[in-house]
C-alpha cells in the first residue's frame, strides 16, 4: 500500500469527517462525496458488520480474539446501494439499535481495530475519498488533507434519531434516546484505543442549529482552502 509522507504526498486526498453517533456525519459526508466525485467510506458500517457477524456466529462481544477473527475475514460488500454479509442484505439489519451498542462494544477492542485498518485504508483510491467515522483524522488517515469534527448536543443528536426512526414506522422513547446516546458517546470517547476526538487540526463544526445544506458548504469549502494551503506547501 502506498504511504504519503511530507515530501510525497499521496496522489488520492482524503476527507476525514468525525463525530458522535446522529451528527449528520454520515449524511453529509456522503453528499460531500458526492459532490466532489470522490469514494466514501462509511467505517461505522464495518464495526456494525462485525458486531452482526459475531452475534449470527454466537460469538461473545468481549471475545476479543475471536471477534478480531471475524473482522479480519468480513465477508461484506457494498453494492447497489445496499450492504452484504456473504450473500445475506443486511442494510437494514446494521442499523438496528441493538447492532449500534454492539458496534461501539467491538469497536473498543484493539484487536478488532487493527483487523480493520488496512481494509479501510484500501477506500483511498483515485480521484479521492471522504471518510467517516470516529478516528479516520486521528488514526486511519492522520495525513488526510481536510479534517472536519462534525458534532451537535446529545439532545439534538437524539431528536434527529427519534424522527428517524419514527419515520421508519417504529417506535421510539425520547428520553431513552438521550440516555443511550450519552452512554455510548462516554464509551466511544473513554476506551484507550482511537477515542472519539477531534484531531488536532480538525475543523470543529457545531451542527445543532445548523441543516445538512449548510454543513455540507462548510466542509467543501474548508476543503478548497486545504487544498490551496497543502499546494502553497504550508
Ligand atoms: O457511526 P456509527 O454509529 O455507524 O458507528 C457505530 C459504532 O462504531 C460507534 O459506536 C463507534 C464505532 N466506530 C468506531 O469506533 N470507529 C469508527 N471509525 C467508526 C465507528
Amino acid at each position: 500500500m502506498t504511504r504519503s509522507s511530507p515530501l510525497t504526498p499521496h496522489p488520492s486526498p482524503v476527507i476525514a469527517i468525525d463525530g458522535p453517533s446522529a451528527s449528520g456525519k454520515g449524511t453529509v459526508a456522503e453528499r460531500v462525496a458526492a459532490a466532489l466525485g470522490f469514494h466514501f467510506l462509511d467505517s461505522g458500517a464495518l464495526y456494525r458488520l462485525t458486531a452482526l457477524s459475531a452475534m449470527k456466529h454466537g460469538v461473545a462481544l468481549d471475545d476479543e480474539a475471536a471477534v478480531a477473527a471475524l473482522a479480519a475475514k468480513l465477508p461484506a460488500t457494498f453494492r447497489d446501494g445496499a450492504v452484504w454479509l456473504d450473500e445475506e442484505n443486511v442494510t437494514d439489519a446494521i442499523r438496528a439499535e441493538t447492532v449500534g451498542e454492539g458496534a461501539s462494544k467491538v469497536a473498543a477492542l484493539p484487536a478488532v481495530r487493527a483487523a480493520l485498518l488496512d481494509r479501510q485504508r484500501a477506500y483511498r483510491q483515485a480521484p479521492g475519498l471522504v471518510a467517516d467515522g470516529r478516528d479516520m483524522g486521528t488514526v486511519v488517515f492522520a495525513d488526510a488533507v481536510a479534517k472536519v469534527f462534525l458534532t451537535a448536543s446529545a439532545s439534538a443528536r437524539a431528536e434527529r434519531r427519534y424522527k428517524q426512526l419514527i419515520e421508519k414506522g417504529n417506535s421510539a422513547n425520547l428520553p431513552a434516546l438521550v440516555a443511550d446516546m450519552q452512554a455510548r458517546d462516554a464509551r466511544d470517547t473513554a476506551r484507550a484505543v482511537a477515542p472519539l476526538k477531534p484531531a488536532a487540526d480538525a475543523l470543529l463544526l457545531d451542527t445543532t442549529h445548523m441543516d445538512i445544506e449548510s454543513a455540507v458548504l462548510a466542509v467543501l469549502a474548508h476543503y478548497t482552502l486545504c487544498m490551496a494551503r497543502s499546494k502553497q506547501g504550508n
